[in-house]
C-alpha cells in the first residue's frame, strides 16, 4: 500500500524517483508526487491519478540530484491533487512523504493551529511537515527524530530540507521502509522492487529506528540517538523476475509460472529416506514439533484461504485440530493462547497489517507464531519466531496467483512432517510426496488449456452476479476463486459451500447467476453433483471444474473444464489454476485493469 521512494547520488533524482514510483505502482495507489532539490529550492510536483500524469507535469530539464517520492492510497482526505505527497511547510524548505496513518494528528494539528501554521491539505500527513519545521534548529536529523517521538500510529517517513543538499532522513513505525546502498548514491524504497535496478545491497529498517542518508553514507539510529549497527542484506532475485517479459499482464505471467514457483516451494525440503519433509527454517526440534497438539493459521485474503485448505489437510492427515481465522478477527477477540499450540502467520507480502498486529498480539501472549512468506527480509519473517520462505519471487499483480499455490505448498509439507512424526506410514509419506511432486506437471497441463477457459469467460463475463461452489478441501477454493473474480472483473461473486445453498444462496438462483462448481472426485462427489442439479432445476446456468472421465458432470453443467486425475488431497491446486484463469480472462472481456484493479493495494499496511 502506497510507495515511498528517495534518492541522493550524483545523477538527476527526477528520473529516477519516478522509475522507482513505477515499480512502486503495484501496490497499489491513486495518486503520486516527487520533490526534488535544485538551486537551494525544493521542487515538488503532485498529481491525483496515475503515474503518466504526474510525468506529464515535471519539466524534463529539472535539475537536482536528490529527492523524495511517493504514490498515495488515501486514508485521510479526498484523493486529489492537494492532499497528494509529498507535504511542505509554510515556507517550502522542508518536504515529506508518508506512509501510514498518525492517529493523534488532530491534536497536534490544532496545537500548530494554535501557534499560527496553515494547513493546506485534509491529510494527516501534513502534520510531519510542520512539526519539523517547528522544530527545525539546522538538523533534519534531530528535527525527524524530535518529531517522530510526537507521533502515535504507524509510518514510514522520508523529509528533506532545502539548506541540507543531498540529505534524506527515514523514519518507520510498521511501514516498511528499506535502504539501497549504491556507489555514491544511496536509495530508500517501501520495498525493494524500486531498488534491484540500481542495487542488490539492501538495509532493512526496522520500527523505532531513523536513518540519514548522504550519497557516501548512512548512519542508523534510535529514536534516544543511539547508533545501530546494522547488516547489508542481498536481494537474491533478478530484475527480469519483476518485469513483464513478454507477458500482457503480470497476472498473467504469474500464473502461468506456477508449475516452476510450486516446484521451487518444495526444493530441497522433501526427504524421500524418511518419506517426510524437512523445513529447517521453522526452528523446532522434532521434540517439540511432537509437542504440538493444536496448530491455528491467520492471515487475510487469499492466503487465509491458503490456511483454511492447510488447516483442513493438518486435521485429516496429520491428525492434528487445525484452525484458519481471520486476523484482523482473532486479534480483538483477546484470543486463548493454550500450551502446545502453535500459530502460522500466513502472507504474501509479509507486511498486513492485520495479520502483523495480530502476530504481535499472540506474541505478547506467548505464543510461538511462524511465518509463511514469500518477501524476504519484510516484517512477518522478521518478527516470527521461525518459519518457511516460499519462493515463489516477486509477485507483483495485485491479485495473489502463484503465492496461494506456494504457501500451500509450503504447509502440505508441514503437514506431511506432522503427519509422518505421529501414524502416518514410511510408505504413505513417499506416496504423499510422489502426489505432490506431481502437481507441478498437472498444473502446466492446465494452464496450456488457458484457451478453452478464455472461451468461457468471454460466454459468461457478463453474467451480473456468480457464485463459486466446493466442498471440504475444496470449500476454500471456492472462496477463492469468487474473490479472483470480484478483485479483478468487479463481477459480483460469492464463494460458499456447496452445501450451503439450500440455506439460503440458492434464492440468488437466476439465469444470470451462473454457479461454477468444483467436482473433484472424492467422497463428496456425490453430494455436491445433487448440489447441481439443484441448481439447474432452477434454472441456473451451472459450469463445472470436474476430472477427466466424469462424463455425468457433463451431462448437467452448461460448461465444463476437465483436470487430470490426481490424489484426492491435491485437487486444491489443479482447480484453483482454472479458477485464476477465469479472473484473469474475464477481467480482460470486461476492459478491467488487470495487474492493478481499483481501490486495491497489493500489501494493506493499514488496519
Ligand atoms: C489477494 O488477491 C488479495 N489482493 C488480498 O486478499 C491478499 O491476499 C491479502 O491482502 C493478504 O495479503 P498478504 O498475503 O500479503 O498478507
Ligand atoms: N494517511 C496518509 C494520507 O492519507 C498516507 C496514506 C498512504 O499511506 O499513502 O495521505
Amino acid at each position: 500500500m502506497c510507495g515511498i521512494i528517495g534518492y541522493c547520488g550524483p545523477k538527476p533524482a527526477a528520473p529516477i524517483l519516478i522509475e522507482g514510483l513505477k515499480r512502486l505502482e503495484y501496490r497499489g495507489y491513486d495518486s503520486a508526487g516527487i520533490a526534488v532539490g535544485a538551486d537551494g529550492n525544493l521542487h515538488v510536483h503532485k498529481r491525483e491519478g496515475k503515474l503518466f500524469r504526474l510525468r506529464e507535469r515535471v519539466p524534463e530539464d529539472l535539475g537536482g540530484v536528490w529527492g523524495i517520492g511517493h504514490t498515495r492510497w488515501a486514508t485521510h482526505g479526498e484523493v486529489n491533487d492537494l492532499n497528494a505527497h509529498p507535504h511542505t511547510d509554510a515556507t517550502n524548505t522542508i518536504a515529506v512523504v508518508h506512509n501510514g496513518i498518525i492517529e493523534n494528528f488532530t491534536s497536534l494539528k490544532e496545537k500548530l493551529q494554535e501557534e499560527g501554521y496553515t494547513f493546506r491539505t485534509e491529510t494527516d500527513s501534513e502534520v510531519i511537515a510542520h512539526l519539523i519545521a517547528s522544530l527545525y534548529d539546522g538538523d533534519l536529523e534531530t528535527a525527524v527524530r524530535q518529531t517522530v517521538r510526537l507521533l502515535k500510529g504507524t509510518y514510514g517517513i522520508l523529509a528533506m530540507h532545502a539548506a541540507e543538499p543531498n540529505v534524506l532522513v527515514g523514519a518507520r513505525n510498521g511501514s516498511p521502509l528499506v535502504l539501497g546502498v549504491g556507489n555514491d548514491e544511496m536509495f530508500m524504497a517501501s520495498d525493494a522492487t524500486a531498488l534491484v535496478a540500481h542495487t542488490k545491497q539492501v538495509v532493512y529498517i526496522e520500527d523505532g529506528e531513523l536513518v540519514k542518508l548522504t550519497p557516501k553514507s548512512y548512519k542508523t539510529t534510535d529514536l534516544r540517538s543511539r547508533e545501530i549497527d546494522k547488516k547489508v542484506d542481498f536481494i537474491s532475485w533478478e530484475l527480469e523476475e519483476i518485469e513483464k517479459g513478454g507477458f500482457a499482464h503480470f497476472m498473467e505471467k504469474e500464473i502461468l509460472e506456477q508449475s516452476e514457483s510450486i516446484k521451487r516451494a518444495m526444493q530441497g525440503r522433501l526427504d524421500l529416506e524418511y518419506g517426510t519433509g524437512h523445513l529447517g527454517g521453522l526452528n523446532m526440534a522434532n521434540k517439540e514439533l511432537l509437542e504440538v497438539e493444536r496448530v491455528k493459521i491467520i492471515a487475510a485474503g487469499t492466503s487465509l484461504h491458503a490456511g483454511m485448505v492447510a488447516a483442513y489437510l493438518l486435521e485429516t492427515v496429520a491428525r492434528i485440530p487445525a484452525q484458519a481465522e481471520l486476523a484482523s478477527e482473532l486479534r480483538y477477540r483477546n484470543p486463548v493462547v493454550e500450551r502446545n499450540n502453535i500459530y502460522f502467520a500466513v502472507s504474501q507480502s509479509g507486511e498486513t497489517a492485520d495479520t502483523l498486529y495480530a502476530m504481535r498480539e499472540l506474541k505478547r501472549k506467548g505464543a510461538r507464531v511462524l511465518g509463511i512468506c514469500n518477501v524476504v527480509g519484510s516484517t512477518i519473517p522478521r518478527e516470527s519466531d521461525g518459519g518457511v520462505y516460499i519462493h515463489s519471487g516477486p509477485e507483483i499483480a495485485v491479485a495473489s496467483t502463484k503465492a496461494f499455490t506456494s504457501q500451500m505448498t509450503a504447509l502440505y509439507l508441514f503437514a506431511l512432517i506432522m503427519a509422518r512424526m505421529r501414524h502416518m506410514s514410511l510408505e504413505h509419506g513417499l506416496a504423499f510426496i510422489k502426489d505432490l511432486e506431481q502437481v507441478p506437471d498437472l498444473v502446466a497441463r492446465i494452464v496450456d488449456r488457458r484457451g478453452e477457459i478464455e472461451l468461457l469467460a468471454k460466454k459468461y463475463a457478463h453474467a451480473g452476479n456468480f457464485l463459486f461452489l466446493g466442498r471440504g478441501i475444496n470449500y476454500p477454493v471456492a472462496l477463492e476463486g469468487a474473490l479472483k473474480l470480484k478483485e479483478i472483473s468487479y463481477v459480483h461473486a460469492e464463494g460458499y459451500s456447496a452445501a450451503e445453498i439450500k440455506h439460503g444462496p440458492i434464492a440468488l438462483i437466476n439465469d444470470d447467476t451462473p454457479s461454477f462448481f468444483v467436482v473433484p472426485d472424492n467422497g463428496l462427489r456425490d453430494k455436491v453433483i445433487t448440489n447441481m442439479k439443484e441448481v439447474k432445476a432452477r434454472r441456473g446456468p451451472v459450469l463445472a471444474l470436474a476430472v477427466e472421465g466424469d462424463r455425468e458432470v457433463a451431462k448437467i453443467a452448461d460448461d465444463v473444464f476437465y483436470v487430470p486425475p490426481t490424489h484426492e488431497y491435491m485437487y486444491p491446486f489443479l482447480m484453483v489454476v482454472p479458477f485464476q484463469l477465469f479472473a484473469y480472462y474475464t477481467a480482460i472481456e470486461l476492459g478491467r485493469d488487470v495487474d492493478q484493479p481499483r481501490n486495491l493495494a497489493k500489501s494493506v499496511t493499514v488496519e
